[in-house]
C-alpha cells in the first residue's frame, strides 16, 4: 500500500458523485465512499465507481457485536473494496470478529480502526463520554488494540500519530482526516495542514470538503496532493 491522498466523496446521490468525479477523469484518485452515498444508493455505486478505475476506501465505520460484525464483514468482501472502516472502540473480539469474516471470505481488503472521532474535542470526550485517560492515550491505546487484532491500520489525527507508528510499527497504515489547507475548521476540533500530517508520518488523508466545495476541484486535489506527497492514485 502505498500513500497519498484520498478524496471523501460525501455526496447524497449518485448523480451528484458522478458529476463531480467526471472532472477527474484519467486520474483515477483513491476515494472515500462513505454511509450518505452508500445508504442512499446501495451497494451498487461501489461497482459503478471501480469501473472509473478508482480504489475505493469504504467508510462504513462498523460498530456492533461481534457476530454480526462476522457476517457483515464476509458480505462486504464480496463488494471488492480496497480498504473498510470500523471502531476500534468496538472491542478486541469485534475487531477479530471483523478480520475472521474477511478472511473467510478470502479477501484482501484493508481494516482500519476509527480511534477517536477528530470531531471529538477532548472536553467532550471527557465530559461527556466520561472517557477520563486523556486523548492521546485513549488514541494510542486503541491503536495498540487494533494493531493486536491484525487490523492493518487506524484512523487518527495527524497529532497522534508519531506515537502511534514508534509503537505499532511503520506499516501499521495510519489515515488522518480533519485537513485544511487554510483556516476553515468546520466540524473538526483537531484539524490540520497537508504539510503537517506529512510530517507526522500519515501514510493518507482523507480530504473532503476542501476538494469536493473547492472551485476548482481538480486544482484544489492536485494542490493538496503535491503538499502531502505520494502516489495519485
Ligand atoms: O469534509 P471533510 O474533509 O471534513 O471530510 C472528512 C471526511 O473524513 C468525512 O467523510 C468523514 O466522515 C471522515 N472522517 C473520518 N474519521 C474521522 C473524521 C472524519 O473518517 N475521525
Amino acid at each position: 500500500m502505498n500513500r497519498g491522498v484520498i478524496i471523501a466523496c460525501d455526496f447524497a446521490t449518485k448523480t451528484e458523485c458522478f458529476q463531480f468525479l467526471e472532472q477527474f477523469r484519467g486520474l483515477k484518485p483513491f476515494l472515500k465512499i462513505g454511509m450518505e452515498l452508500f445508504y442512499n444508493e446501495g451497494p451498487s455505486i461501489l461497482e459503478e465507481v471501480k469501473k472509473t478505475g478508482s480504489r475505493i476506501f469504504l467508510d462504513l465505520k462498523l460498530h456492533d457485536i461481534p457476530n454480526t460484525i462476522k457476517k457483515t464483514t464476509k458480505n462486504i468482501a464480496e463488494l471488492g473494496v480496497d480498504m473498510l472502516t470500523l471502531h476500534a472502540s468496538g472491542g478486541s473480539e469485534m475487531m477479530l470478529a471483523a478480520k475472521e469474516g474477511l478472511e473467510t471470505a478470502n479477501s484482501s481488503t484493508l481494516l482500519i480502526a476509527v480511534t477517536i472521532l477528530t470531531s471529538l474535542s477532548a472536553a467532550t470526550i471527557r465530559q461527556e463520554l466520561l472517557i477520563h485517560s486523556g486523548l492521546n492515550s485513549v488514541v494510542l491505546h486503541y491503536s495498540q488494540n487494533a494493531k493486536k487484532c491484525k487490523m492493518d491500520g487506524i484512523v487518527c489525527s495527524p497529532f497522534e500519530i508519531q506515537k502511534i507508528k514508534q509503537n505499532c510499527g511503520s506499516d501499521f497504515i495510519v489515515v488522518a482526516p480533519g485537513i485544511r489547507v487554510e483556516d476553515n475548521v468546520n466540524d473538526h476540533a483537531r484539524m490540520s495542514t497537508p504539510d503537517f500530517a506529512k510530517h507526522a508520518g500519515s501514510d493518507f488523508i482523507v480530504v473532503g470538503r476542501p476538494i469536493t466545495t473547492a472551485l476548482d476541484p481538480v486544482a484544489a486535489y492536485n494542490h493538496i496532493s503535491n503538499e502531502f506527497g505520494g502516489v495519485k492514485t
